[in-house]
């Protein structure tokens, strides 16, 4: 009985203070309730492993992809597996070096491949442009995983706007 009574008035100290405390305390920020998402785990908490999506088929219809813009490595159209691209030999040379292009009717590869960080012009592939794959990607029928609304450039061109002079002629 007595120690119901001590409890009752500890609860009573406590609850005071607690009340005095959250006057003086600064409002805190109102988080809202959403319920976690995010694109490439969907709803599966951060200490819960995601089940990964199937990887999509490489595609491999020898059509070339366009830009979506002028410095975009361009994708691969076809397949590149069990293609050896390491220290010791570099397969898409074997078809890509320009010296090989008129055999293999690949596309050879581009000047800036021969360029040097200082723009020297190197007589063969610039070691910087060696792991052709951490650049060029083999083309997918996959749906973005994450929004994107990145614009051409000639599509801001045609915006209207008074720092786009439209060519004389067209309205
Ligand atoms: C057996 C020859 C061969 C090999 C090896 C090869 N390619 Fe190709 N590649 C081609 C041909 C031919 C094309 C032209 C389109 C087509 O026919 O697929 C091409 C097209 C491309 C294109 C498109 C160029 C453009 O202007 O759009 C890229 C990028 C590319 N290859 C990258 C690579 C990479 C990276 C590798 C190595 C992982 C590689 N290729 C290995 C033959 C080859
Ligand atoms: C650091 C990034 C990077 C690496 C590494 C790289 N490329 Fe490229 N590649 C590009 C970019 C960017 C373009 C488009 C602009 C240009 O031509 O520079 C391109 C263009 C190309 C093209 C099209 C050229 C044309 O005239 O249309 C081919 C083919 C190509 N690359 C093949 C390769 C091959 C094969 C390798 C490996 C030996 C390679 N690339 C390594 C970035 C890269």
């Amino acid at each position: 009985m007595r120690s119901i009574r001590v409890m009752s008035v500890v609860n009573a100290v406590m609850t005071a203070s607690l009340f005095l405390f959250s006057q003086g305390a600064p409002a805190q920020p109102v988080i809202p309730a959403e319920p976690f998402h995010d694109a490439l785990r969907g709803t599966t908490p951060l200490d819960e492993e995601a089940k990964p999506p199937l990887i999509a088929p490489t595609e491999n219809k020898d059509v070339i992809r366009g830009r979506a813009y002028a410095q975009q490595p361009p994708t691969i159209p076809h397949k590149i597996d069990g293609y050896q691209l390491d220290k010791d030999a570099n397969r898409c040379l074997a078809c890509h070096a320009r010296s090989r292009a008129a055999d293999s009717a690949a596309v050879p590869i581009g000047i800036s491949h021969y360029l040097t960080r200082d723009n020297a012009t190197l007589g063969s592939l610039s070691p910087r442009r060696y792991f052709c794959t951490q650049c060029h990607v083999t083309q997918a029928d996959a749906k973005p995983l994450v929004g994107n609304t990145f614009t051409d450039v000639e599509d801001v061109r045609a915006a209207p706007g008074p720092s786009a002079p439209r060519p004389a002629g067209k309205k």
